[in-house]
């Protein structure tokens, strides 16, 4: 399949034989590349190398007119077909891709051609809108009458997939519009994932041996194009919305009011967009967004500039799928080169094995990488990374450095291809691959040095024991001393006083407040502790469900040992346990029956004394209702009231919905309240709140 290092360097240069190979080719690749990113949310490519092969196609299309095949021509076509597996959705105004500049003088010539194309004077100034562009994937929402009836995704701009059940499941998108609503409107947007949610998500799939996503554009893809909407739900999508469809009822001057009023319905709306008068202004913006876009929460790939004046846009229509009256500005990617130096494993707190390519350090816009993670033995076997090759280094999304693909042609000969291991590097027990999945995994659980380290960082971690001035340095450095060989030994660490405080950059104060912090985690909820083991796929949540279901440690463990009989009731109360599934409870009851792991517990339990958490209340006048707090309470901080609220059955929510019962205000509540008083959601003062729960 045709590259960009295989076009030519000019497209004028080319000769109509040439050309009519070369559209060809690039058609099919345009399409391959096309099925890949939209279709499959797997990207072979960089987005920079798609774009310079739809630039150049383009150039050729218009260079050769008459040699375009109208029907095939990538020119023509936005997306992919919708997956068979998502109903269909037909956009009644078509979903348009955007052209690109990718230099000051593409935005010089852009205002140029739509001032020719307006016949306005040179003189005259021009106001457009300069927005981010979200690097997610592009939605339609359409409301009637102020209510979300249908989701699509722009599939090939005309027909899209409908997500309506998916995105009916995400908190993001409002499902009703705040304020008088038109009887109909179709907005549309970016549905995106924040790079801290996309890390947080790999890490998670990584350690239950599930697809790892690319960057947060592919995760947010992958999440919304899911046939179990549970999974979207899961998943913490986000929307920014930009443009319209079809509406009724309603209708807007300019592209900056229409903004204002999504923004009263109830949407996010990027705040970094500013009407500008200029190719000077809006350049001078897409340099203030560029300088922020390492900062921001989420993936940016470029600024969209559209004329403000909905009259003018009307006028300047589209041309070949995209409209003339927007451009998006692209970031030039953050790319660099370097050499894979060598290839390390690391060995993980359940036991994975994690190949790292060490590089020769370099500056990735503006962040120097000597790392970067390969994810498992596959990913080295599908690049074809070995050590002392060239390769390219990418920035996914601005986040984890990634490397995209080696070059090849500066492959040393002394280039060595990697060996995956089938030993632990650390403790030299076989690693084992099970069928079917992606990760090789250390078989000797916590006898192998590494993962009882990583564990017992994880043990005292901030949301398990959470025990202060006992980090990962300590951990390493009291496992070395032979002090840290279980969980209960953090415990012993407190008859350890002159030993701790011998230790260098100690001292007795240090050792004292060590010590202190250990004795009051003696007393901690049940949860942490469950938490805290490291069960494989027992996350904080389920470590509150199984806390809540079986109240003490010993229940749980005879639980778990009953439960091996996958026919006892046993078995079936710990499935049936909400959100527990068959592969969770199969890793629960494997983690108690290995006998070091039960007599770690017991051993822990000597020294601790966990706290069952309060039963919620079966008969409040709170429970099952969801209700939210807003502003300051005068008689108890927010963290108390919403445990209160919690104890009595209630489920405290962060933001206001159709769904909420209750909105209790405090003094200078602002936003939530009037968006309840919008959805017509009953709010209470404090005092009210306080009779209601006292009743
Ligand atoms: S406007 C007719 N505004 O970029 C104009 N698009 O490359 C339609 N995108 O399909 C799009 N942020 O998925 C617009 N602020 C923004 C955007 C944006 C991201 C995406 C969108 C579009 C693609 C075109």
């Amino acid at each position: 399949m045709i590259t960009v290092s295989a076009l030519p360097k000019d497209p004028a240069s080319v000769t109509p034989i040439e050309a009519a190979d070369l559209l060809s080719q690039l058609a099919e690749a345009i399409a391959y590349h096309n099925e890949r990113y939209h279709g499959q949310d797997a990207p072979e490519i960089s987005d920079q190398d798609f774009d310079k092969l739809m630039a150049f196609n383009l150039a050729l299309e218009e260079a050769f007119p008459h040699l375009v095949k109208i029907a095939s021509a990538p020119s023509q076509k936005v997306g992919t077909s919708p997956n068979a597996a998502f109903g269909k959705v037909t956009h009644e105004v078509p979903m348009l891709s955007l052209a690109n500049a990718f230099n000051d003088q593409d935005v010089y010539d852009f205002i140029e051609r739509i001032k020719r194309f307006l016949s306005l004077d040179e003189a005259e100034e021009i106001i457009l809108t300069a927005e981010p562009k979200i690097d997610g994937l592009s939605l339609a929402l359409r409301y009637e009458k102020g209510v979300l009836v249908s989701a699509a995704t722009r599939g090939d701009g005309t027909v899209g997939e409908d997500v309506t059940a998916n995105i009916l499941v995400t908190d993001n998108v409002p499902k009703k519009l705040i304020g008088d609503a038109p009887d109909l409107l179709e907005v549309r947007g970016e549905v995106y994932m924040d790079k801290a949610d996309f890390l947080a998500l790999n890490e998670a799939q990584g350690a239950k041996g599930a697809k790892i996503f690319a960057n947060p554009r592919n995760a947010a893809a992958g999440s919304l194009r899911q046939k179990d909407a549970r999974i979207t739900k899961s998943r913490p999508l986000k929307f920014f919305a930009y443009s319209a469809g079809v509406y009724k009822g309603i209708a807007w001057h300019k592209h900056s009011d229409f903004l204002d009023d999504l923004r009263a319905f109830g949407f996010s709306v990027n705040e970094m967009t500013q009407s500008c008068a200029n190719a000077k202004e809006l350049i001078a913006h897409y340099k203030m967004i560029g300088e922020a876009r390492a900062t921001l929460p989420y993936d940016i790939d470029g600024v969209v500039y559209k004329v403000d004046r909905h009259d003018y846009q009307t006028r300047l229509g589209q041309v070949s799928r995209a409209p003339r009256w927007a451009i998006a500005h692209k970031f030039p990617a953050e790319k660099a080169t370097t050499i894979v130096e060598a290839i390390d494993i690391q060995v993980g707190r359940t036991g994975a094995l994690t190949p790292v390519a060490r590089l020769a350090p370099v500056n990735v816009g503006g962040v120097i990488v000597s790392n970067a993670t390969l994810h498992n033995e596959d990913e080295i076997k599908r690049k074809d990374i070995r050590i002392g090759d060239t390769v390219i280094l990418q920035r996914a999304g601005d986040v984890i450095p990634q490397i995209v693909e080696v070059i090849t042609a500066q492959r040393p000969d002394t280039a060595s291809a990697f060996d995956f291991p089938h030993l632990c590097p650390i403790c030299h027990s076989p690693a084992i691959r099970p069928d079917g999945e992606a990760v090789r995994r250390c078989s000797a659980s916590l006898s192998c040095p590494a993962q009882f380290v990583e564990q017992m960082k994880h043990f005292v971690s901030r949301n398990a024991f959470d025990i202060e001035g006992l980090g990962a340095k300590q951990i390493e450095q009291f496992f070395a001393l032979g002090w840290l060989n279980a969980p209960a030994d953090v415990f012993a660490l407190t008859k350890r006083f002159d030993d701790i405080a011998g230790l260098d950059r100690m001292g007795e104060k240090s050792a004292r407040n060590l010590i202190t912090a250990i004795e009051e985690r003696r007393d901690i909820a049940l949860e942490r502790v469950i938490f805290g083991l490291g069960i494989r796929q027992v996350g904080q949540a389920t470590a509150k469900l199984l806390a809540q279901h079986y109240e003490s440690l010993p229940a749980l463990m005879a639980a778990a040992h009953d439960a091996i009989d996958p026919d006892s009731p046993a078995y079936e109360s710990l499935i049936t346990i909400d959100q527990i599934g068959a592969a969770m409870a199969d890793d629960i009851i494997a983690f108690f029956k290995d006998v070091a792991n039960a007599k770690a517990v017991s051993d822990l339990l000597a020294e601790i004394r966990p706290i069952t958490p309060e039963k919620p209340s079966a008969d409040s006048p709170v429970t099952g209702k969801i209700i939210v707090f807003t502003g300051t309470l005068a008689t108890q901080s927010r963290s108390e009231a919403k445990a209160v609220a919690e104890r009595l059955g209630a489920k405290v929510s962060g933001s206001v919905s159709a769904k909420t019962d209750y909105v209790i205000a405090g003094a200078d509540a602002g936003s939530k309240a009037k968006k309840a008083e919008a959805l017509g959601v009953t709010i209470l003062t404090e005092d009210e709140w306080q009779a209601l729960i006292t009743a």
